[in-house]
C-alpha cells in the first residue's frame, strides 16, 4: 500500500486551544486521527509528524525519500519563509500536496507567499481539517490512478 507522510509544522501542536477562530477547535491529534482513518478508506498508509523546528522538518522530507510515496505538508508559517524547506521537497522528487487550514490568501499579505507552492501538486487552503482529508484524496488519484 502506498504511503504517505503528513508532516504539521511550528504551532500546529496547539491546535484547538490556538486562535479557534482562525484554526477552529480541532486538536492535532483529531486531524491525525482522522487522517489515519480516511486514509484507510482510500488505500493509503499515512505516518504523521509535527515539529516546531525547521531543520527537523527537512530531515523528515529528506527521510521519506524511498520510504513513502508522497507528502501532505502544512508547514505553518514557515511556508511564507523557507527556501530551506522548499528546497528539500524539491530534492526528494515526491508529489507533495500544501495544506492550510485557513485561507492564508484571505488574510495579511505576509501569508500570501508560499514558497511551498513552488514544489507542490497544488495547495489547499481554507477548509479547516476536511482540507487535510482532501489533500489525501488528490494523494490518493495520483498515486493510483484509476
Ligand atoms: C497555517 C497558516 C499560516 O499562515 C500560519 O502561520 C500557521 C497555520 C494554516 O494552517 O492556516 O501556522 O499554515
Amino acid at each position: 500500500m502506498p504511503s504517505v507522510l503528513i508532516l504539521n509544522g511550528p504551532n500546529l501542536n496547539l491546535l484547538g486551544q490556538r486562535q479557534p477562530e482562525v484554526y477552529g477547535r480541532a486538536t492535532l491529534a483529531d486531524i491525525e486521527s482522522s487522517c489515519t482513518s480516511h486514509a484507510a478508506t482510500c488505500g493509503l498508509d499515512v505516518s504523521c509528524l509535527q515539529s516546531n523546528h525547521e531543520g527537523d522538518l527537512i530531515d523528515a522530507v529528506h527521510s521519506a525519500k524511498g520510504v513513502h510515496s508522497g507528502l501532505i505538508i502544512n508547514a505553518g508559517a514557515y511556508t511564507h519563509t523557507s527556501i530551506a524547506l522548499m528546497d528539500a521537497v524539491a530534492s526528494v522528487e515526491l508529489p507533495m500536496v500544501e495544506v492550510h487550514l485557513s485561507n492564508i490568501h484571505a488574510r495579511e499579505p505576509f501569508r500570501h507567499v508560499s514558497y511551498l507552492s513552488k514544489v507542490a501538486v497544488g495547495q489547499i487552503c481554507g477548509f479547516g481539517p476536511q482540507g487535510y482529508l482532501m489533500a489525501l484524496d488528490a494523494m490518493a488519484e495520483r498515486l493510483m490512478p484509476s
